[in-house]
């Protein structure tokens, strides 16, 4: 499959995971790590295979969407600690807080990075594709074992 297509699937993944967590309304473990794995697994496979491709055609883009990920696993990090921590508004609102962000930053790769990969990559999609899935097994089986 296109490497496009499967990093698009994990935005949906995530973004779903934490719908449920947001109807849910309090602080669930098996979501929260649901979610942890799923956004950490979707991560590595863009910067080991998928960015440091576009690098080459989108410099000041991917260091951009990099800056991005390294605020977006702060927040992450600070709600895998808070949730034990602080009661329940104040972890919705850093669940929210992390929400908003990464909607932003999915948003933008499909809008922009993404159509950019389609029209310059071409056939090299679907290798990276390949990359990127072999790179999923290992991650799962390795640290990572909730995101399946
Ligand atoms: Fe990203
Ligand atoms: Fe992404």
């Amino acid at each position: 499959m296109k490497a496009t297509e499967l990093l698009k699937t994990d935005h949906r993944n995530v973004i779903e995971l934490i719908h449920q967590a947001k109807r849910v309304g309090r602080r669930n473990a098996l979501l929260l790590n649901r979610i942890y794995d799923n956004y950490k697994v979707h991560t590595e496979c863009e910067l080991k295979v998928f960015y440091p491709e576009m690098k080459k055609l989108e410099r000041e883009e991917i260091e951009k969407n990099i800056e991005e990920h390294r605020e977006m696993d702060r927040l992450l990090d600070e709600l895998m600690v808070i949730r034990i921590v602080k009661g329940k508004d104040a972890f919705m609102e850093d669940l929210i807080a992390f929400e908003q962000k990464i909607q932003e930053h999915f948003q933008d790769e499909e809008a922009n990075l993404f159509p950019a990969a389609e029209n310059q990559l071409l056939e090299k999609l679907d290798q990276l594709g390949d990359r990127i899935e072999d790179l999923k097994i290992d991650l799962r089986t390795g640290g990572y074992g909730m995101a399946a």
